[in-house]
């Protein structure tokens, strides 16, 4: 693996093949010193990325918030120039919509991608995002819904992350995110916390809670989520059973294989075209009355 090669990072495919939805494991990259990924790199791009791809916050904040977090004063570009003592975590999203960003997010994800493809069905997306926190930031316990690598470029810090035991908790979590709150609730009982530093990276599955706490050192990471067919599938069935648990039913939890999630998905589909098909036409209705035709 070596940057000239044009691999990037170093993915233990059979590892991959049987730990995706299942389990986090370790990997190794070639990532540091890359010059889209550096401290400069992300003071560039804070100036530069459209507001909606820019979020940043203060960075001392607990692994459970149930808060938005304290919002910082003054630039993003501030934010991330002064990032050795602001106490502040900055989050680039939609980094492969930066020039030069796209080529460096599918040398990333190239094995990555092709495994996952193998079982989940075509790739529907990739995404990057740049992370960088002061000393000691911690990202509160949080779940995402697609599948994820973490590449670890500068400085190192504890990343845990668990699964939930008891399926009435993980149910009100993931109600919880799917009703639009960032993070978790409460902590899974079960958790291996893993140490990364340069070069270093994880696999972490979908919906599986995860936190990180820095160490007394800067920070900074990019991380490429991939959206595969059945990851956007159970994506949907999340989503319609979170609309008719608050209806008062009780529907099964999605599962990577199940027939019933497919079902759901096209519901929830077939119900949005619908209301898009409504609103249409009743667009065009008003718009024919408002002409006199
Ligand atoms: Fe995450």
């Amino acid at each position: 693996m070596t940057a000239s090669s044009g691999v990037l990072v170093d993915i233990d495919r059979p590892l991959l093949a049987s730990s995706m939805w299942r389990a986090p494991f370790l990997l190794r990259h070639d990532l540091v010193g890359h010059p889209l990924v550096t401290r400069d790199a992300v003071v560039r791009l804070a100036g530069e990325r459209p507001d909606y791809s820019i979020s940043y916050g203060c960075s001392e904040q607990p692994v459970l918030s149930t808060g938005p977090g304290i919002e910082r004063q003054g630039s993003a570009v501030d934010a991330a120039a002064n990032i050795e003592n602001n106490r502040s975590w900055i989050v680039l999203s939609y980094v492969d919509h930066a020039t030069g960003y796209g080529e460096l997010l599918d040398a990333v994800s190239t094995g990555f991608r092709s495994v996952l493809a193998a079982r989940d069905g075509p790739i529907r997306a990739r995404s990057g995002s740049i992370f960088m926190t002061s000393p000691r930031g911690v990202a509160p316990a949080h779940v995402d819904r697609h599948h994820n690598i973490l590449l670890q470029v500068e400085g190192f810090k504890q990343l845990s992350v668990g699964e939930f035991d008891n399926e009435a908790v993980e149910e009100a979590e993931l109600q919880n995110h799917f009703e639009g709150h960032n993070h978790l609730l409460r902590l899974p009982a079960r958790f291996q916390t893993f140490t990364i530093g340069p070069g270093e990276g994880i696999y972490i599955p979908p919906y599986r809670p995860h936190w990180i706490v820095g160490h007394d050192n800067v920070t900074v990471g990019l991380s490429c989520s991939v959206r595969t067919r059945t990851s956007h599938r159970v994506e949907l069935a999340h989503t319609f059973n979170s609309k008719v648990r608050r209806l008062g039913l009780r529907p099964r939890m999605p599962g990577v294989e199940s027939r019933l999630d497919a079902a759901k998905a096209v519901a929830l589909t077939a119900g949005r075209e619908m209301q898009d098909a409504r609103r249409t036409a009743a667009r065009q209705l008003r718009g024919r009355f408002s002409s006199g035709k």
